[in-house]
């Protein structure tokens, strides 16, 4: 049976790329975005997340999936709104018409900057839902100039990986049948990084930062199959998962043994 897929930051890049793989597959793609999408929404702010989830609900009923997508990379707070209070409050404004599914799954894309050193004060504001905290923290970080401020968005992106490994176990999720699982990706060659990987510096940067041994700068694709397979009824028995998609850079930055003394990812 034809199953519904809400896909967030539809209108460019890798959940464009998503929502049209869903349509191949024979799915429902349910598109949001700020524009070009077939719903508008600022995922910046809950009331605008309340009413989406009512009008997707007026129109399609149920939800199957929801692939939380969107983001941004801008250094300042807005990365925290969008990336972490924007893909939790995103899931669990949908969890209601997600429970009514049988297969319901939530696929999120995090980021290989998860595994980038990062503030871990700021980290724990976000898990503790701090939120006028986190943003007045967020901005002291982006005064300080971009290099500093890149770090709202790695703990973003932390962030928002370790909320899933801890939801993923919880009666909200898995003892409803919802499997959750998180991408992350390495450099993708998206309109995000376009300007980045237009020249020889940008691309050394971006590829010092986190190395792609394997096949380079990803395609749209190359995530967005696996967001696409996360959400499907294939998936049956994952949970919790931080799937990196990122040439080589998970191996080399937390090296071979992940599960004796890990090595600490903030020093
Ligand atoms: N491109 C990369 O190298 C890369 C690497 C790792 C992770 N990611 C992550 O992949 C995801 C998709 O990024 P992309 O590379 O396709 O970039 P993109 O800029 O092409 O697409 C992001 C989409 O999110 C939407 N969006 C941003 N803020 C929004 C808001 N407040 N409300 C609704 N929609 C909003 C944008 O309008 C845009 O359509 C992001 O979460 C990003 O952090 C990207």
């Amino acid at each position: 049976m034809s199953r519904n897929i809400v896909v967030t930051g539809a209108g460019s890049g890798i959940g464009e790329m998503a929502a049209k793989l869903v349509v191949e597959r024979g799915d429902v793609a349910i598109g949001l975005d700020l524009k070009n999408a077939e719903f508008e929404v600022d995922l910046s702010n809950q009331d605008s997340i309340a009413q989406v989830v009512e009008q997707v609900s007026a129109k399609y009923g149920t939800v199957d999936g929801v692939i939380a997508n969107a983001g941004t990379q801008t250094n300042s707070p807005l990365d925290l709104k969008v990336n972490y209070f924007g893909a939790v409050d995103t899931v669990r404004a949908f969890l209601p018409l997600l429970q009514k599914s049988e297969n319901a799954r939530v696929a999120i894309t995090a980021s290989g900057a998860s595994l980038q050193p990062t503030d871990t004060n700021l980290v724990q504001l976000l898990l503790d839902d701090k939120r006028e905290e986190a943003i007045e923290y967020g901005k002291s970080l982006q005064e300080q100039g971009p290099e500093i401020g890149y770090t709202n968005y790695s703990a973003s992106k932390r962030a928002i990986a370790t909320w899933v490994r801890r939801v993923a176990p919880t009666d909200e999720f898995a003892a409803s049948g919802i499997g959750i699982n998180a991408v992350g990706p390495g450099v993708v060659a998206t309109p995000m990084t376009t300007e980045l990987l237009s020249t020889e510096e940008g691309r050394a940067l971006a590829f010092g930062a986190m190395p792609a041994p394997y096949n380079g700068a990803l395609r749209p694709e190359d995530v967005a199959d696996v967001l696409v397979f996360l959400v499907s009824g294939l998936n049956r028995s994952m949970t919790g998962q931080i799937i990196y998609i990122d040439g080589g850079f998970d191996s080399i930055r937390r090296g071979e043994d992940i599960w004796h003394a890990p090595k600490s990812m903030d020093q």
